[in-house]
């Protein structure tokens, strides 16, 4: 195969983001895709690097934790001030690019006035390139604060072009260097307009064309996949989730046939799954896929185990057996792909130092690139979950795939407290096709992150006809997330729940009663195990 050349970067055409600990900064990436442009997150304690391989055409600093007063607070790189590029500071950000070109930060109990937090109404003093189309002179808006500390006294070269309350610069900028700063957290939806902003920060200071597709996103990991493999091989775990499903297709693109995908079916999946992954892989894209068959081993080994922990020990460590054997059947492979996310592979930085690595080990073929000596090819890396599922639609995957609920790698185990049967997960998966089949009809499935059934190992007494049942109590769990790391339990009303609960308990042999989970998470986690 011919080799292209490897672009430096994704695309030209980016914005880099220096994280300084924000809890948020992960909405400013989001906000700048959502304006058609590239951007990539670095840790401060590696912007500097990151800005030498990208080659941003503007930075963005985040908000932080930390104060600038405080000892040993984080700084940008000193350079960055230099290099002719537009920088947007937000928060934390403004204050200590004042701090780094000569302005002055003061904490908040040295001024007197206290903090900001919540929402706030800023003034327009004058007009700026960050407010055009969108803000005139005079006019008051609402942004969402959260800062301690303020500037005092800004650097040479600003001058004041909003103000609030609590904040006399809310927003301030050097329309020579194009440097802005705002107080205020323009990332976050409390700032009705905020998103507005940042895209005139990228699209009018920094002079992006807000081109960014996912069809160029495509392209250029097309070609960067084939540099990557040449003529070698890939294996691909898949597990019928969107993540793994996207990435596999896109590297199909890309190799063709060099191209295997593994589907380990354990025994634990929902209702008809194995059968939609296999037509949707082999029949409809035509991709070489192995589906080993490994219910009995599965079953085996998780007999008499009750323990979460154990049940999800036991069953990662035999998917990475069974994958093992299965890829040397294939004839090896010099490539593993994963449809890692973004979200898993930011570091998250503490503002007292280094940077402190916080990636989810929910991957289900985790420890296999070491065990097998194979490289990693992980296309999603740069993709958030929603920018995953456009990708999904732009490889002509269906809504009905590309829009599926997460589904854990340790499948109906982990929802099927005490142990774990044939019989028993053959109830489960009836009973969460029912709760899912009436979400469907009620048109809310796209409204929810993840609805399912659990089995619980709880035995009550009822009454059908005139006989009496001693059965199963199924919990019913719907959530909605951004992200799975926080969630809210969805409303239904109570018709909606009563109508699931009779279905089941009619329709399903061995539950005779329906109850629902109304823990949010935290404190709840999203699975019950
Ligand atoms: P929890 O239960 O931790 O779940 O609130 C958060 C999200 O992660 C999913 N999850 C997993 N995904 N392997 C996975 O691939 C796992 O072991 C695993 N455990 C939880 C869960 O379904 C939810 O979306």
């Amino acid at each position: 195969m011919a080799q292209e050349p490897l672009p430096d970067s994704i695309l030209p055409d980016s914005i880099l983001i220096v994280d300084f600990g924000s809890q948020v900064t992960q909405l400013i990436a989001r906000r700048v895709r959502e304006a058609g442009v590239y951007s990539e997150i670095a840790p401060f304690t590696l912007a500097e690097e990151a800005f030498k391989r990208m080659k941003p055409k503007g930075i963005i600093l985040s908000g932080s934790p930390a104060g600038v007063p405080d000892d040993g607070s984080p700084r940008a790189p000193q350079a960055f001030f230099d290099a002719g590029v537009p920088i947007l500071g937000i928060c934390y950000g403004q204050q200590v690019m004042t701090h780094q070109l000569g302005g002055e930060v003061k904490p908040g109990h040295e001024t007197g006035e206290g903090g900001e937090f919540g929402r706030a109404f800023l003034t327009v003093i004058r007009d700026c390139a960050l407010f055009d189309g969108l803000w005139q002179e005079g006019e008051r808006h609402q942004v969402w604060m959260s800062h301690g500390d303020k500037v005092t006294r800004f650097a040479d070269g600003f001058e004041i072009v909003a103000t609030s309350d609590g904040a006399p610069f809310a927003v301030i900028a050097d329309e020579k260097r194009k440097f802005y700063g705002t107080q205020f957290h323009p990332e976050v939806v409390h700032t009705p307009d905020g998103g507005r902003l940042i895209a005139n920060f990228v699209r009018h200071v920094c002079g992006l064309a807000g081109d960014w597709t996912m069809a160029a996103y495509r392209e250029a990991k097309v070609r960067e996949i084939r540099q990557q493999v040449g003529d070698r091989r890939v294996i691909c775990g898949l597990s019928g989730g969107v993540d793994s499903s996207v990435a596999a297709i896109l590297i199909h693109e890309a190799i063709g046939d060099q191209l295997t995908c593994v589907f380990v079916d354990h025994g634990l999946l929902r209702l008809n799954e194995r059968a939609q992954v296999e037509t949707m892989f082999r029949d409809h894209y035509n991709i070489p896929l192995v589906t080993v068959d490994a219910e009995d081993m599965f079953m085996e080994g998780l007999a008499g185990v009750t323990d979460p922990e154990a049940k999800r020990k036991f069953i990662g460590k035999t998917f990475i057996d069974v994958f093992d054997a299965e890829a040397k059947n294939v004839g090896g492979a010099d490539f593993l792909a994963q449809g890692t996310l973004y979200p898993d592979v930011i570091e998250s930085v503490s503002f007292t130092g280094g940077p402190s690595v916080t990636i989810k080990s929910h991957h289900n073929v985790g420890g296999l690139p070491e065990r097998m000596n194979m490289e990693l090819v992980e296309p999603l890396r740069e993709l958030f979950k929603d920018e995953v599922r456009e990708l999904g639609r732009e490889l002509g995957l269906p809504d009905m795939f590309v829009g599926r609920h997460p589904f854990p790698g340790p499948g109906l185990a982990i929802r099927i407290p005490g142990e774990v049967t044939k019989e028993r997960c053959d109830i489960l998966r009836k009973a969460d096709a029912i709760y899912l089949d009436e979400i469907r009809k009620a048109g809310l499935y796209d409204a929810i992150w993840q609805a399912f059934a659990v089995l619980l190992p709880v035995k009550t007494v009822g009454v059908m006809g005139d006989a009496r049942t001693y059965d199963s109590v199924c919990g019913l769990r719907a959530v909605t997330s951004t992200d799975g790391m926080t969630a809210d339990v969805y409303p239904f009303d109570a018709a909606f729940l009563t109508g699931c609960a009779t279905r089941i308990v009619n329709e399903v042999q061995g539950i005779n009663r329906v109850v629902y989970d109304y823990t949010s998470k935290p404190p709840g986690t999203i699975e019950w195990e």
